[in-house]
């Protein structure tokens, strides 16, 4: 049993991962149904003048107004605070809307920030247009060496990201060994998108990492039915990313934060079955004769595979393979899959195949690509939680037709 905080009742009180998921956030809902009743309403009567004021002076009022959150979003952030073993947890309309949202709370002109070029696509758009906005000094590294963590750092730096696993490498970062460098030689703030590990698999907060975030569209939700992005870490950070928020306006619904806790509830049960799934599938894939090299980081043969058993529990969902016939292997592969549906996204119940090159990487060019560790013949799986000889059977007979 993976012993965690629930944030329940106490913060001495410690219950195993899946109990968590199941019980997390529980003390928002206060109406006696075991479902928690969605609360649409936008606006709130107040019972008195003084309580009125109390609650506008309240940053995180569950019945104040729609944009602040209502219960549901609360019941949410409290889970997600126990899932991250964090103080506190912040939701918004997406994974990018919670990136974005961290990078206009830490960042002023005249302020450095070390990005990386080995992350999800748009993440990296987004950094460079807000550096931009924002007058900042960036500095896209490289994150699978900390080297180039050391050299990136100056006296000004107030932002350093990770992305572990990244997105669609599977390129780890070692969180401890950074977040020591950062704090050492800095005042900045280190934040890890942990969307491909999931707190099952990997705490980076615990590793000494500022900010977890993650899109939530993932493995959180689980069923490739709510777009949405969390974040959680120290009431101090998190407020002060929940006061831009608050302003910036990129709200999840209550409807949104009901599927997420919903999608939540069975997180463990999930993380187990695609760990296992995808072990086995890496293991298959190696031995096949069409393609040149798997990465999964749970497989000895992934180059950082000790760096993943110290800091992850389990290796996740995510293979990425390369073919050894480029693009046109690439393509092959993805129209001839029939159970495994052809499909950006990832981290639902259903296996789904991508090929990054002409798919979720393609706004940006070859060259900028291959920076990032993106080649013609790679392919993106997402493992889902199927029966593994039927995930399997219907990779292979694609394989066969390129
Ligand atoms: C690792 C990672 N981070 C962030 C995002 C952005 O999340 P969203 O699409 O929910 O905005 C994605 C999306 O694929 C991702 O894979």
């Amino acid at each position: 049993m993976k012993p965690i905080a629930t944030g329940i009742e106490t913060s001495k009180n410690r219950l195993g991962f899946q109990t968590a998921c199941t019980h997390g956030g529980d003390h928002w809902n206060k109406s006696g149904h075991l479902s928690p009743p969605i609360c649409q309403s936008t606006a709130f009567e107040f019972p008195t003048t003084s309580e009125g004021a109390v609650r506008a002076a309240d940053i995180k009022a569950d019945e104040f107004y729609g944009r602040w959150g209502s219960r549901n979003e609360r019941e949410l952030e409290a889970l997600i605070a126990a899932l991250e073993e964090a103080d506190d947890a912040l939701c918004a309309s997406s994974g990018l809307g919670a990136i974005s949202m961290i990078t206009h709370a830490f960042l002023n002109p005249g302020d450095h920030f070390i990005a990386v070029h080995n992350c999800y696509s748009e993440t990296k758009i987004l950094h460079e247009s807000l550096a931009e906005q924002l007058s900042v000094d960036v500095t896209f590294i490289d994150s699978s060496d900390i080297h180039h963590y050391k050299q990136a750092i100056q006296p000004n730096t107030k932002l350093v990201f990770a992305e572990t696993p990244a997105n669609p490498t599977l390129s780890l970062v070692d969180i401890s060994k950074v977040a020591t460098l950062v704090h050492e030689q800095s005042d900045a703030v280190f934040v890890v998108d942990s969307t491909f590990a999931t707190p099952y698999n990997q705490k980076p907060l615990k590793h000494g990492a500022d900010i977890v975030v993650h899109s939530a569209t993932k493995y959180l939700g689980g069923h490739s039915d709510v777009v949405a992005g969390v974040c959680a870490g120290s009431t101090e950070l998190i407020d002060k990313v929940r006061h831009k928020y608050s302003f910036h306006g990129p709200h999840l619904d209550p409807f949104g934060a009901w599927l997420l806790c919903r999608g939540i509830r069975t997180l463990g049960l999930r993380m187990e079955k695609h760990n296992e799934n995808a072990l086995k599938l890496a293991q298959f894939l190696e031995t096949h004769p069409k393609i040149r090299q798997v990465f999964y980081p749970f497989s000895e043969s992934h180059p950082q595979y000790k760096l993943a058993t110290k800091q992850m529990t389990g290796g996740g969902g995510m293979i990425c393979f390369e073919l050894k016939d480029g693009m046109d292997g690439g393509l092959g592969l993805i129209s001839n899959v029939k159970l495994n549906k052809m499909a950006v996204s990832l981290g639902g119940y259903a296996s789904t195949i991508t090929h990054p090159a002409s798919m979720t990487h393609n706004l940006l060019p070859r060259e900028e690509r291959e920076k990032g560790g993106i080649t013609d013949g790679m392919i993106r799986f997402s493992v889902g939680i199927e029966e593994y000889e039927d995930i399997r059977d219907d990779l292979s007979q694609a394989l066969d037709k390129i």
